[in-house]
């Protein structure tokens, strides 16, 4: 059986997720303009980070339960815009997904990315400083371990390393946290973070950035807009910068949750009832020096697909934020067909969070995380309420 179905392009009825997420990577280099060469070297990257959930046929359900992806796919894509050039493409994955079992997924999961490392001639050693704190025996939580890569012209990628502040149990994620921020010097750190209701994920740069950083992911329940404004602590601002900074925090989630004034008193309330359940929104601290005890970077996520009835409406606010920050839109509808075959009406999700992020010395960026649906579409709202993420 070989039957194109018509939601996905070029999926098959013998497809894998190897196959779907590969295809998918693949149209999506060319969309940023990496090499045909570069995008195969990636394509592979992905396919052996996958292990043995890569040859997984499409019609058995996701080969575990992970919270990844709202449907469970391992990977999830990622377009983050810079002024003057085309955007980056990153891609999230766990490579671990092929076993259930939280230990053996961690254990995997730290394999794939000690041979990634090794392959490229990166250091592991921060990572390895800290295999104990978020990989026991007996590890609690949602997941384990995540892997990103950032898909850069030339076939090396830059790694990220997510790491699971509850391993040791949530009561302990606190100090999980600041052991973690201590083992790698920054012992003010912890501190610096503002007021928030969990940890969600510890993150370790590997490989060939300027200025790797330490990264901690918090979670906001019922924030306001004015709140999201002022939980960015960034050190070595002048006082109307730090202000400014504030304004674009608070208009960005705002625009994203579709809160925005300018639009009438917002669509959400118009076009769609409130989800029972919203994702919380996050922020990310990144720190990299540890004199200042500051963090040097901030990024706000909104879970837009939680706050819109579809995905049309999701991508109009990406588009309208975009071109706050001087952003060409045209490459984001372009990764959208590379994506998926469905129209963005008919369903919600596909944009799953849109971010602003601010690192020192450089312009704001806006990124876009964007859904495989290797498994199932969220059905838009109000069109078929109350029903669960059909399954294809
Ligand atoms: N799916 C999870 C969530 O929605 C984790 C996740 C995937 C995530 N991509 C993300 C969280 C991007 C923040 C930003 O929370």
């Amino acid at each position: 059986m070989t039957a194109t179905r018509p939601d996905a392009p070029g999926l098959t009825g013998t497809d894998t997720l190897g196959g779907h997420t590969t295809r998918q990577l693949l149209r999506l280099c060319e969309v940023v303009g990496l090499t045909a060469h570069d995008a195969e070297v990636y394509a592979r990257t992905l396919t052996a980070m996958l292990g043995a959930a890569a040859a997984r046929p499409l019609d058995l359900p996701p080969p575990n339960p992970t919270f990844l992806s709202d449907d469970h796919t391992p990977v999830e894509f990622s377009l983050s815009f810079v002024p003057g050039a085309a955007p980056t493409l990153r891609v999230l994955l766990e490579p671990g997904c092929a076993v259930g079992d939280l230990a053996q997924n961690g254990r995997l999961g730290l394999r794939a990315v000690r041979e990634t490392a090794a392959r490229w001639g990166f250091a592991t050693d921060r990572l390895d400083e800290l295999e104990d704190l978020f990989l026991p025996p007996s590890p609690e939580g949602p997941f384990a371990l995540w892997c990103a890569l950032e898909l850069r012209p030339g076939g090396v990628p830059k790694v990220k390393v997510y790491l699971n502040p509850a391993a040791n149990g949530r009561g302990h994620a606190a100090a999980t946290v600041r052991e973690a921020l201590r083992r790698l010097g920054h012992h003010d750190a912890f501190a610096a973070l503002p007021p928030h209701d969990r940890h969600l994920f510890f993150a370790l740069d590997l490989g060939d950035w300027a200025e790797p950083r330490v990264k901690v992911y918090l979670a906001h329940q019922d924030l306001s807009a004015a709140e999201a404004g002022a939980l960015s602590r960034t050190g070595g601002l002048p006082r109307a910068a730090e202000a400014e900074r504030a304004e674009q925090n608070e208009e960005f989630f705002r625009i994203a949750a579709g809160q925005d004034e300018a639009d009438g008193g917002g669509s959400e309330t118009a076009l769609a009832p409130a989800p029972a359940v919203r994702r919380p929104v996050q922020s990310c601290h990144a720190f990299t020096e540890s004199a200042s005890g500051l963090p040097s970077g901030f990024t706000l996520y909104v879970p837009v697909r939680d706050y819109a009835p579809h995905d049309g409406e999701a991508l109009t606010r990406a588009t309208v934020l975009l071109g706050r920050y001087g952003q060409d839109p045209a490459p984001l509808s372009a990764a959208v067909s590379a994506l998926t075959d469905r129209g963005p009406e008919e369903g919600v999700g596909l944009v799953a969070y849109l971010a602003l992020a601010h690192q020192q010395g450089q312009p704001p960026r806006v990124t876009t995380y964007l859904s495989s649906e290797a498994y199932a579409v969220r059905p838009p709202v109000g069109l078929l309420p109350a029903e669960p993420a059909t399954v294809r």
